[in-house]
């Protein structure tokens, strides 16, 4: 009994003294069930924070320690930050890649380790070094955010004589979410594209061409300001933008009012949706600006993740997993893909409001 005592001394000591080692990084101390490594990319986007705060409130609830990490959206603090919850010894680790491509050292290291790997929301590609992958069903994403130029700009109506007029936008090539959604949407378009009722006057539809490299809104205004002087100077209106994400969505937004949209006659605003329901973009749908927006709730991401790493903690296999939907390049990874919803103004007080994704308070209402 006292050599018990006295290991169990020994090991709250340790503890302790990591908890001082771990300076920086955000982790609750002394939890006794081990200690969970999650990275993350920015903090710079809002979804990211919520999904931390989910991933770390649900692991410390059952009683792990966690050690939660940004990297400012920088591809060698991320792989340094791995390798030092390698080094610190965590029993499972989360991540949510910059680059999927570029953490195959930290990940062969991770599996010497013998630490699992749960790939969160972004797939990390051309390793066989993942061992799960939780995240929304991205290609279904992709259909819902074809689904809302569908209806908001009823294309259904539209027929080669009168054809829609749309540019498109898609998220960052590092990324491999970016191809789901990309195909997604394209799939759904493409019956209209087929019969002349939709129409892309740059001619940018490839998705290599219309990428934005790590979803920098600033690099989308940009291109959405360019192609408006070079497309749209003459009597040619824009009727809508497909946008892969809530900040590039409202940068298109201010690009197309400073040239005269939803002022000038004959010029409303472009139908244009998005992803993550943020909360300046619900704001903006609510003042009939932007007109939809695909949420996927972190909390529910977080929380699948949450069980999942306690499943794996208690040496249990995860079951119900889809085995057949994402080859990362070196292997399917088994997959948890949760359901995403369409916001527009219609179901805001349904879906966002009751069930707390935002308060009154924060949409200023
Ligand atoms: C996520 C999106 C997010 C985007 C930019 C993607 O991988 O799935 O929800 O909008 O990254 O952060």
């Amino acid at each position: 009994m006292k050599s018990m005592q006295r290991v169990c001394m020994t090991a709250l000591v340790l503890l302790v003294a990591a908890g001082t080692v771990f300076a920086g990084g955000s982790q609750a101390r002394g939890a006794g069930k081990g200690l969970i490594g999650v990275v993350m990319p920015t903090r710079s986007e809002e979804r990211w924070i919520k999904d931390g705060n989910a991933v770390k409130e649900g692991l410390e609830k059952l009683g792990y320690a966690v050690d939660l990490q940004y990297s400012d959206d920088d591809i060698p603090t991320q792989s340094r930050q791995i390798d030092d919850m390698i080094t610190k010894g965590v029993k499972v680790l989360v991540i949510a890649s910059i680059d999927g491509s570029a953490l195959s050292n930290q990940l062969a290291n991770a599996a010497a380790a013998k630490i699992p790997v749960i790939s969160y929301d972004r797939l990390l590609m051309q390793s066989s070094n993942v061992d799960y992958y939780v995240s929304f069903d991205n290609y279904k994403v992709g259909g819902q955010m074809g689904d809302i130029l569908i209806t908001g700009l009823k294309l259904d109506q539209a027929t080669a004589a009168t054809p829609v007029i749309v540019e498109l936008f898609a998220g960052s090539p590092d990324d491999n979410n970016s191809v789901g959604f990309y195909q997604g949407a394209m799939d759904k378009l493409k019956p209209y594209f087929d019969k002349g009722a939709l129409k892309v006057p740059s001619g940018q539809i490839d998705r290599t061409v219309i990428g934005t490299l790590r979803w920098d809104a600033a690099e989308a205004q940009k291109r959405m300001e360019n192609l408006l002087s070079a497309y749209y100077s003459g009597d040619v209106v824009l009727n809508g933008i497909l946008s892969p994400y809530d900040p590039i969505s409202l940068s298109c937004l201010e690009a197309c009012k400073a040239v005269g949209y939803g002022s000038a006659p004959g010029k409303p605003l472009p139908v244009v949706g998005g992803q993550d329901c943020i909360v300046a973009s619900v704001k903006s749908i609510l003042a009939g600006e932007q007109y939809a927006t695909v949420l996927k709730d972190t909390r529910t991401l977080g929380a699948a993740t949450v069980t999942l790493v306690d499943t794996l903690m208690q040496g249990k296999t995860p079951t119900g997993l889809d085995t057949k939907s994402y080859h990362n390049g070196a292997k399917i990874v088994p997959s948890l893909l949760l359901d995403s919803v369409i916001v527009t103004k219609d179901n805001v007080q349904k879906d966002v409001i009751d069930t707390g994704y935002h308060t009154r308070a924060e949409l200023g209402l």
